[in-house]
């Protein structure tokens, strides 16, 4: 991640006074901010090319994202689902509400449907194990997987076989000897669909024939003897109608933090991990319970104080703390954390 090369932005820093950590944050805390110049939001990080992040910080933290593909994506996973007969969606086992898109159970409506929890090896294995028998409760087949080392993945084949026995059948009483079944992949962003699709393809393109009603330019992917997957996913933008749920993609690195407050996130971040109590988070930044016990801001200024991260005057360089935090989350160097229960 890009850290500003400059303490700009920090000067814009709004403490949060609103929602859990706001509450939480006394004046006290407030007041070991450098007075504020402006009451103008923190300025939006440039916006990325396919999409236009506008966030604006009223006392709360806002993400509103207007993604210029989405319709245009929509109609062509709309178009691409009359020929699969599945549809395997993977989402993000740390933050298995907010990774997952609630148009695609509409958009797959009468589709046989696997959820894929991936990147579980960053996640906690009990909530994990907890989220695949609450899906199984929806009538959703869950399998966590790591397809960073491959983890999982061997149960895609199994599971997919046993989803669609009846189609098989189906098939075959109608005549079709080794009938192919077709599958696509769908996902927000950064969930791990390509390196899925890396793992599961035998990276050979399965040859056109015998497939009427394909669309031209679709290629498909041999996975195993009768199945072929799409070799393109289907992305679809996450959904921000919930502070949260942008926070928690933040936290994971799903959507570029450029689009929030660091600090600000941070603070968020701590709030959430003083609940869930890793033992690696007091550990790795040396935190007695007493520091534990203080407003999340001012925590914060504690991990910037351990870490030797100072700005002129011996103040904390919080912003510097926040990037430190962050990325150390993402790299899952606080422990396996699962940020949503079941
Ligand atoms: P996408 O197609 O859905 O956009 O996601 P993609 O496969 O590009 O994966 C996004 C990031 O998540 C990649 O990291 C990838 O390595 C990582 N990833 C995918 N699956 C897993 C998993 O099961 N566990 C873990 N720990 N990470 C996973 P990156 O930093 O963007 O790229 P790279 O450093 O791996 O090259």
């Amino acid at each position: 991640m890009k850290k500003p090369s400059n303490k700009k932005n920090s000067k814009h820093y709004q403490k949060p006074h609103g929602g859990r950590s706001g509450a939480r944050m006394n004046h006290s805390a407030r007041n070991q901010k450098p007075a504020q110049k402006s009451s103008k939001p923190a300025k939006a990080a440039k916006p990325k090319k396919q999409a236009r992040p506008d966030t604006h910080s009223d006392h709360t933290q806002v993400i509103q994202w207007y993604p210029g593909h989405m319709t245009k994506t929509k109609r062509r996973i709309e178009k691409d689902l009359k020929l699969v007969d599945a549809v395997a969606e993977i989402i993000d086992a740390r933050i298995p509400i907010s990774s997952r898109n609630p148009d695609i159970a509409r958009l797959t409506s009468g589709k046989p449907r696997i959820v894929l929890l991936n990147k579980c090896d960053m996640a906690d294995k009990r909530t994990t194990d907890q989220w695949v028998s609450a899906l199984s409760r929806e009538n959703v087949r869950a399998i966590p997987v790591d397809c960073k080392s491959g983890r999982g993945v061997d149960r895609f084949v199994p599971v997919l076989t046993e989803l669609l026995s009846e189609r098989i059948a189906s098939y075959k009483a109608k005549g079709m000897v080794n009938p192919t079944m077709r599958v696509m992949i769908v996902g927000i962003p950064n969930v791990g669909k390509s390196t899925f699709i890396n793992r599961i393809s035998k990276k050979t393109k399965a040859t056109a024939a015998d497939r009427p009603g394909v669309t031209r330019g679709n290629q498909w992917f041999t996975v195993s003897k009768g199945f072929e997957m799409l070799d393109t996913p289907g992305v679809l933008w996450p959904k921000f109608d919930d502070q949260k749920v942008g926070e928690h993609l933040a936290f994971t690195g799903a959507i570029k933090s450029e689009v929030m407050d660091t600090e600000l996130l941070a603070v968020r971040l701590i709030d959430l991990l003083k609940d869930l109590q890793p033992p690696e988070f007091a550990e790795r930044y040396k935190l007695t319970d007493e520091e534990l016990s203080l407003p999340s801001y001012e925590v914060l200024e504690k991990i910037a104080a351990h870490r030797g991260m100072l700005i002129a005057g011996g103040e904390a360089d919080t912003e510097r703390a926040a990037y430190t935090l962050l990325d150390e989350f993402r790299a899952a160097k606080l422990g396996r954390i699962t940020l949503e229960k079941a």
